[in-house]
């Protein structure tokens, strides 16, 4: 499937997401980069594997917007690029219902902790590593799930222990937990949409 990648940061998944397909782990193009962040590191990052990358500004930070709404600027966008499945790779905005609706079960979200325990609104970047660290658990890890309309609560996809180690601060723990991310997030692709069955379904 052709697969789109929202991201508001540096975009590291989004790299690991386009390693695995140009190595051929991945058998599902990355086709489009969206970002609510005209500096996001996600966008030069697709823009130097020749993959278009573009700035919507959406969400809190947004100014108002002179070109309409960005949801439906958003949705338009996934059209253009027969985009099959959306995976949100530190998109830092909650997803609109529209969106949901037109890609039915083909939204995913990667995590960077335990869900439902350490997720949720405010739940994000350092937070969750300071809130395992804080909880005193032994292990944390990258969760991928279905995306619905609240932050972090569709269906879990997979999730990959990672210990926590005595010494950690959140910062290494971010670290040790990303790692894993990139192990993580084409496998779940590659598993759930991959098949023969799915690979060519297309989006309602
Ligand atoms: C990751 O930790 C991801 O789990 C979270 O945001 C971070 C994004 O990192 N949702 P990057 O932009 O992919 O490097």
């Amino acid at each position: 499937p052709r697969v789109a990648v929202l991201a508001s940061g540096g975009g590291s998944n989004l790299q690991a997401l386009i390693d695995a397909h140009e190595r051929g782990d991945l058998p599902a193009p990355i086709v489009l980069v969206i970002s609510n962040r005209a500096k996001a590191g996600a966008l030069e990052r697709a823009r130097r594997h020749g993959i278009p990358a573009i700035h919507v500004g959406v969400g809190r930070r947004a100014r108002r917007q002179d070109h309409g709404d960005p949801h439906a600027r958003i949705l338009e966008l996934l059209r253009e690029h027969r985009v099959e499945v959306v995976v949100l790779a530190g998109w830092l905005v909650l997803v609109d219902p529209g969106l949901l609706a037109a890609f039915p079960e083909r939204v995913i979200n990667i995590h960077p902790g335990p869900l439902p325990r350490f997720g949720g609104k405010g739940m994000y970047g350092l937070h969750v590593h300071e809130a395992v660290l804080a909880a005193g658990v032994k292990s944390s890890g990258p969760t991928v799930h279905l995306v619905n309309e609240r932050y972090d609560e569709g269906p879990i996809l997979a999730h990959v222990e990672v210990p926590v180690e005595p010494e950690d601060t959140a910062e290494t723990l971010q670290r040790r937990v990303l790692r894993a991310e990139h192990g993580l997030l084409w496998r779940v692709l590659r598993e759930r949409y991959c098949g023969d069955e799915l690979g060519s379904v297309e989006p309602s």
